[in-house]
């Protein structure tokens, strides 16, 4: 674990939380992920299951969680199974979490080793009538792997045919959206590690360098503070702002030319999602300035609109009125344009082509209760642009915004994005 211990009061309030919406006589069943296979004996860094992570904090492969409210005995309501450890797993891999230590780090009181999990399955499931395992219900996923949980679906479904089986994912989906103190401290930390690294690179970016040196100062920074990247950043320089999924990182940034920054942290794996565009020889054009400020004042105007009660499509219709209005005094649109425009192909999205943003959290693009209001607590990321493959650059801005009761913090506030003061610190 590289980030700083994290109080066990997070992951026991998040499996309260989730026993009031389990209903009599249920369990819930969750496993860690795989470690992805590379080639040959190889293995990527493995990444912890989030909703596992939320609900125990733990992050060490094949974990299995299982809380099961009504279990006849106490000692059986919650209980953390992992896999034990030996000599040589302790010197080819390292330390694993001993019982003591993960008592304390997930506040579970109940720690068996894996060996013990299939009499403790039987035993429980001889007690539910509903069993809760979980998948993947992002909406967007393209999931072509199968995963441990789909693993586990699979077995348990053959082994126990006559019980009912629920998707964990929709009381997931309702919980996580909504963000307690402990979490919005840590993507607060996760976006304060981003902006120290934004202004490192403020300082290092010139003509001449290529984008994977500049990558290399994100990475430097992020992990000197005990990050990682939360997703692969995207360092485009010239026309490669204008594709939007650009992980190359390969080009050479050259003068005149604007450097599109979508790079965020992750910090005790709670996401931060950062865009800025600069000027690589440290001035904006008069042009790419005009375009800048354009997408800076949709950036604010759509922050402005994050509230609780807001509608997601409503919000996303805002942002497309007020990107309207700038493409219109841009010259970029014309009256006509719009006139003639078929209503599900608004004219607009030539330009801004993307969602105004999306939930942040444990994932980058979190999970949230599609077609749900927002609710104080979500934090959504704000990132209008304008894409000019024509003029060869291309202008995107993203934030970080908590929903409070009364309206918005912006947890990116103190990231410079006048494009004046980036200038000023490109230039000192
Ligand atoms: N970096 C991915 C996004 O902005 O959604
Ligand atoms: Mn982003
Ligand atoms: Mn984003």
């Amino acid at each position: 674990m590289r980030h700083a211990p994290i109080s066990s009061k997070l992951f026991v309030e998040n499996r309260q939380r989730l026993r009031a919406l389990l209903p009599p006589k249920s369990v819930a069943i969750l496993n860690a992920n795989d470690i992805p296979p590379t080639n040959a004996d190889g293995t990527m860094t493995g990444v912890p299951n989030s909703d596992f992570f939320y609900l125990s904090g733990v992050e060490q492969e094949d974990s299995i969680l299982v809380i099961a409210p009504d279990a006849h005995e106490e000692k059986h309501r919650e209980i953390l199974f992992l896999r034990e450890t030996n000599d040589h797993i302790a010197r080819w891999e390292g330390r694993k979490l001993s019982k003591e230590e993960a008592r304390k780090l997930t506040g579970i009181q109940t720690i068996m080793w894996l060996e013990e999990f299939p009499l403790m399955q039987r035993l429980l499931m001889c007690q539910s009538d509903a069993v809760f395992l979980n998948s993947n219900e992002h909406a967007r996923a393209d999931v072509q792997v199968e995963s441990r949980d789909a693993r586990f679906i699979r077995r348990i479904r053959e082994a126990f045919p006559l019980h009912r089986y629920e998707r964990l994912a929709k009381l997931m989906h309702q919980l996580r959206p909504v963000k307690s103190a402990a979490e919005v401290e840590l993507i607060k930390k996760a976006c304060g590690i981003t902006r120290d690294a934004f202004l490192r690179v403020l300082k290092f970016v010139k003509p001449g360098v290529n984008e994977c040196e500049i990558e290399a100062e994100f990475a430097h920074e992020f992990i000197r503070q005990r990050g990682r990247f939360a997703y692969n950043p995207i360092i485009a320089s010239g026309a490669g702002a204008n594709v939007l999924h650009y992980v190359s990182n390969d080009q050479p940034c050259r003068k005149g030319d604007v450097l599109l920054l979508d790079v965020g942290a992750a910090y005790a794996n709670y996401a931060a999602d950062m865009t800025r565009t600069i000027p690589v020889g440290g001035k904006f054009t008069k042009r790419q300035k005009q375009v800048y400020q354009a997408v800076l004042r949709v950036m604010r105007g759509c922050i402005a609109e994050l509230k609780p009660g807001t509608l997601p499509r409503d919000w996303q219709k805002t942002a497309e009125r007020l990107m309207q209005e700038e493409l219109l005094e841009l010259e970029l649109l014309k009256p006509k344009d719009i006139k003639k425009q078929d209503p599900d192909r608004p004219a607009l999205k030539k330009y801004f082509m993307h969602g105004v943003g999306h939930p942040l959290g444990l994932d980058v693009h979190d999970i949230a209760t599609i077609g749900e209001p927002m609710q104080a607590g979500w934090v959504m990321t704000v990132e209008p642009g304008i894409y000019l493959p024509d003029e060869g650059f291309g202008i995107r801005l993203e934030n970080d915004v908590l929903i409070t009761a009364d309206g918005q913090v912006d947890l990116m506030a103190d990231i410079p994005v006048e494009a004046d003061e980036i200038e000023d610190l490109m230039n000192d």
